[in-house]
């Protein structure tokens, strides 16, 4: 019986503080109505200064063990999408690795930008498939406050902090052959780079960096890359639209979301949306939203879900799982 990777648990971490649209125009130049007709989004949370990327994953992935009816001797590899870590090294997924008192396997992180997550899913299901490990946390988590340009309205008032996390578990059950991730597709297109990128590094002299983006450029894409990798998951499974139960996309702008959702024919109740309460939380995104589906309990168990999102690089993938 081929290994297959069960999604066992989920569960998510949000910051305390809640920052409105208007909180924002305060000051920076921008409006409510702006902010909410071309994105969707209403509020988003901010970090405290504890509250770094591995705080964050870490109790993101706390719940999604707990949800898994799992601990932490159950994990044997860690991978952490995130585009902001505490520091360069040791890897973020090494400070959860420690605060969560696992004691073996391995772990690391993983820079795919707003795709981090689809990678490390597909990374860590590839793992699993092939006996490198058997239990495996995926967690994105990002601050994206500490990168915004508050000078640049176009981008600032788009993204919001926060960490999702799924807990994978190797499994050769009878009924695994039907469930667990189903297939993943990653792409990228580094000719692209220069439409979504941080303009600097802790490699770079005197310059950690900020966000820049060409919106246009990005929207642009996003919706063909998306509707393609959609298609190619669903056809790598030989199912249609009409086997698809949710969609739970990357949260970066409700008509983005929409469009997809009209692709898949899925009904906007079928479609999990958070933008409007999490803003673009780049890899914790996808696993936030899914956290909040599971945990209100729209989607079940037996449920076909596509996940599907797209970053800077550009980079951008999609999934599909039966939970
Ligand atoms: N508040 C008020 N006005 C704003 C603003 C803000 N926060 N940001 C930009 N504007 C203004 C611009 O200055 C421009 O004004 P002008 O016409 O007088 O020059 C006008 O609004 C239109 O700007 P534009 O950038 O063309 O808007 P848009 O319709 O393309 O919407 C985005 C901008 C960012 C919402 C949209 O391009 C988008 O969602 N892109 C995809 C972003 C994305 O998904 N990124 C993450 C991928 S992981």
């Amino acid at each position: 019986m081929p290994i297959r990777s069960i999604l066992a648990g989920c569960g998510g971490y949000l910051p305390a503080r809640i920052v409105t649209n208007d909180e924002l125009a305060r000051t920076v130049d921008t409006s409510d109505e702006w902010i909410r007709e071309r994105t969707g989004i209403r509020e988003r949370h901010f970090a405290a200064p504890h509250e770094t990327a591995a705080f964050m994953g870490t109790a993101a992935a706390r719940a999604a063990l707990a949800d898994a009816g799992a601990t932490p001797d159950d994990v044997d590899c860690i991978i952490l999408a995130t585009t902001t870590p505490d520091q360069a090294f040791p890897a973020t997924a090494l400070r959860v690795q420690a605060a969560l008192g696992v004691t073996r396997g391995f772990g690391f992180d993983l820079a795919a930008a707003c795709a981090g997550f689809i990678y490390g899913l597909s990374v860590a299901d590839g793992m699993i498939r092939t006996g490198q490990c058997k239990g495996a946390l995926v967690i994105g988590s990002e601050v994206y406050s500490r990168i915004l340009n508050w000078q640049d309205r176009g981008t600032c008032v788009l993204f919001g902090d926060g960490a999702g996390a799924v807990f994978l578990r190797g499994s050769t059950d009878a009924d695994a052959e039907t469930r667990g991730v189903l297939s993943t597709h990653i792409h990228a297109q580094g000719t692209l780079g220069d439409i979504l990128y941080v303009d600097g590094a802790v490699g770079q002299p005197d310059k950690p960096g900020h966000l820049v983006m060409n919106g246009r450029e990005v929207f642009r894409h996003a919706v063909t890359r998306l509707a393609e990798a959609v298609d190619e998951a669903l056809a790598a499974n030989g199912m249609t639209h009409q086997d698809v139960d949710w969609l739970v996309p990357h949260q970066a702008n409700s008509r983005i979301i929409t469009a997809m959702g009209r692709k898949l024919h899925l009904p906007p109740e079928r479609v999990v949306v958070t933008v409007d309460r999490h803003a673009n939380t780049s890899a914790a995104s996808v696993p936030l939203a899914l956290a909040e589906a599971r945990a209100d309990g729209r989607i079940r168990n037996g449920d076909l879900v596509v996940l599907e999102a797209l970053g800077g690089g550009l980079t951008w993938g999609s999934a599909l799982v039966r939970l």
